[in-house]
């Protein structure tokens, strides 16, 4: 058993005054919408793995084929003593890039970030459990552990947690989870993060890119319905959190491409109409029936957006990769 501590960036109280904030906002707008961050309690992040397990979900296959392909390549490139993983949910893909830039001996420490708790402790346990009985550094010296593993806490938009380190530090931000912000979102996000990146450091960034919208659809609405349960979590976590009174059955899931956009919209429709009470924060909230309230967008990219957009942060694309059938790309960009 690993006991596993937990470094909380952000000031006490700070998730629940932002989700109330999210939600007066979200849902007192035309048309409503909600942040995608909220998905993710320990049920949302349980779902979302299974997501990452059907078949319909290429994403997480995709990464996992130019990960075991290109680690090495990105541990010789980067040579990073520290690994920052943005969105680590249970960090199923990151062992890959952990093993190739221990293989090199560089790596010194792993510091997962995340929104949920639950997630955070599997991704710590699992390296912790990985690197047990690894060693770092051999010869004469008392051997230390091969990995320490430091786990963050955090909204990734408000506070990246990126420890000061003494060498090269590596942010992977994987899965294709920059695609859930919209544009002035990334380009905001790219900035700051750039703004913390010292020479030496780089970026590795996992991007879904536009494809068959056919498939696309099919890969945020799965034939088994776990996805429609995903995106109906939001509307748990409200109940749970805020005292409010959403019957998960009074809505269904709707996943469809904006061709204009580029991107998946996750949509909750309403089947009737219909009131909620959401106590917490004072509000009822009138839903018509057939009213779409958007949960989500998940952006597609092509290699030129990608590159165009790093670029406009202060970032210069090094390496990109796709998988074999050009599903999904990872890039790995440094400080200009
Ligand atoms: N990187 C993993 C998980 C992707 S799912 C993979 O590639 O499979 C997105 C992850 O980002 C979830 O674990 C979710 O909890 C986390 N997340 C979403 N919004 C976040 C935010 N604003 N700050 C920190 N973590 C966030
Ligand atoms: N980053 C993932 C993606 O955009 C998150 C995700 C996958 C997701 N499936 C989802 C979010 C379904 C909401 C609903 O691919």
């Amino acid at each position: 058993m690993t006991s596993i501590s937990i470094d909380r960036k952000l000031p006490e109280g700070f998730f629940e005054a932002s989700l109330r904030a999210d939600v007066i906002a979200g849902l007192t707008a035309t048309p409503k919408s909600l942040p995608p961050k909220w998905f993710y309690d320990e049920l949302g992040s349980e779902l979302f793995d299974k997501i990452t397990r059907l078949d319909e979900y290429y994403p997480t296959r995709a990464e996992r084929e130019i990960l075991t392909a290109a680690s090495a390549e990105i541990a010789a490139v980067t040579r990073a003593t520290t690994l920052v993983e943005l969105g680590s949910g249970t960090a199923d893909k990151t062992g890959l890039l952990l093993d190739a830039l221990h293989a090199l001996g560089s790596l010194r420490l792993y510091v997962p970030v995340d929104v949920s708790e639950s997630a955070l402790v599997t991704a710590a346990s699992r390296m912790l459990d990985r690197y047990r009985g690894r060693r770092g550094v051999l010869g004469g010296r008392p051997p230390e552990p091969a990995l320490r593993v430091r786990a963050v806490l955090s909204d990734f938009t408000a506070e990246l947690g990126l420890p000061a380190g003494d060498g090269p530090r590596l942010v992977a931000f994987l899965g294709g989870t920059i695609g859930n912000m919209l544009p002035a979102e990334r380009a905001a996000f790219l900035a700051g993060l750039r703004q913390q990146l010292r020479a030496g450091d780089a970026l590795l960034l996992g991007t879904d890119l536009v494809k068959d919208p056919a498939l696309l659809v099919a890969a945020y609405d799965d034939s088994a319905g776990v996805t429609a349960e995903f995106n109906k979590n939001i509307l748990r976590v409200l109940n749970a959190e805020l005292g409010a009174d959403f019957d998960l059955d009074e809505f269904e899931h709707v996943a469809l491409w904006n061709a204009q956009a580029e991107w998946i919209e996750m949509r909750l429709r309403s089947a009737s109409d219909q009131a909620v009470r959401l106590p917490a924060v004072g509000l009822r909230v009138h839903f018509s029936a057939g009213e779409e309230m958007r949960t989500e967008v998940s952006a597609k990219f092509r290699r030129a957006g990608v590159t165009a957009e790093l670029a406009a942060a202060g970032l210069e694309l090094a390496r990109w990769w796709t998988d074999e059938e050009g599903r999904f790309g990872l890039s790995l960009s440094v400080p200009r």
